[in-house]
């Protein structure tokens, strides 16, 4: 839950959030690494007077080494940015940036293709974009999480692709995790009850073959288990009396009905 007062900070931390996802989009082209789209990121946040809320994040002994996360292909979620990961024509790359603003979190993600998107490619981020949609769509006071989840879900098996089970979306306020998990699998009618003030990160992962995933060395990249392409989209969604309020939407730049921003 985010107190009145505070709603406005988050609402100008997540469009820093979007804008940084926006830029980083634009800048993202095949022949650099992921190490040098990362610095990109890291540059833009500062500019935006924000900071990472991933770098030097921790679980247990680990310290995320990154700015923003950067997964390609097979890579699902929480890539790190990297010198020897070179970014090629054809290549899916998920861009997810989490900032903090004044003390409130922004949290956001999309998945682009680079230069000649293959059709496959197309469809699995065509259909994770309108995942997060539907999703949105039933982030409404009075429903429970599991309408959110269900309808990610049941839309994303429909057209014959997986959703992850072993990462989901989550409250966000004044830190990165909070209540309540927002699964994008699961049945309606339950999960918590969306009040007005609850801001949630809603954020499909869908993998174009087995929902399995695996654990890289780092410790922290989530790679398919199957090596199939995966797509990541998220915004931050804050319950309102009127409806959901989509947090990481900039006027004037549809991250939800394009998405495919090639780079060329
Ligand atoms: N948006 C990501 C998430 O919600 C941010 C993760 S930062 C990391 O999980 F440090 F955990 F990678
Ligand atoms: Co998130």
């Amino acid at each position: 839950m985010v107190s009145e007062e505070k709603i406005p900070v988050l609402r100008e931390a997540c469009q820093v959030a979007a804008r940084v996802l926006e830029d980083m989009c634009q800048f993202v082209k095949a022949g650099m690494n992921t190490y040098d789209l990362d610095q990109f990121g890291k540059k833009k946040i500062a500019e935006y007077g924000a900071e990472s809320a991933c770098y030097q994040y921790r679980v247990r002994d680990l310290v995320f080494p990154s700015h923003t996360c950067l997964s390609v292909n097979d890579e699902v979620i929480h890539g790190i940015g990297r010198l020897d990961r070179e970014i090629k024509d054809g290549d899916v790359v998920s861009i997810d940036v989490c900032v903090r603003y004044r003390g409130m979190i922004g949290d956001n993600a999309r998945t682009v293709s680079i230069g000649t998107a293959k059709p496959e490619d197309e469809r699995l981020l065509a259909v994770t974009r309108t995942a997060l949609e539907r999703g949105i769509a039933m982030a409404v006071a009075g429903n429970r999480v599991g309408e959110i989840s269900h309808a990610i879900q049941s839309y994303v098996e429909k057209n014959n692709f997986n959703v992850v089970r072993d990462f989901v979306g989550h409250g966000v306020g004044e830190t990165m995790h909070e209540d309540p998990q927002v699964p994008n699998f699961g049945r309606r009618r339950s999960g918590a009850k969306l009040v007005p003030g609850m801001a949630i990160a809603i954020e499909p992962m869908v993998n174009a073959g087995t929902h399995k995933v695996d654990m890289l060395g780092d410790g922290w990249t989530a790679v398919t288990k199957d090596h199939k392409r995966s797509a990541h989209f998220e915004h931050t969604v804050l319950i309102t009396p009127e409806g959901p309020e989509i947090l990481t939407q900039v006027p004037g730049v549809s991250a939800l009905t394009e998405g495919g921003e090639n780079a060329e």
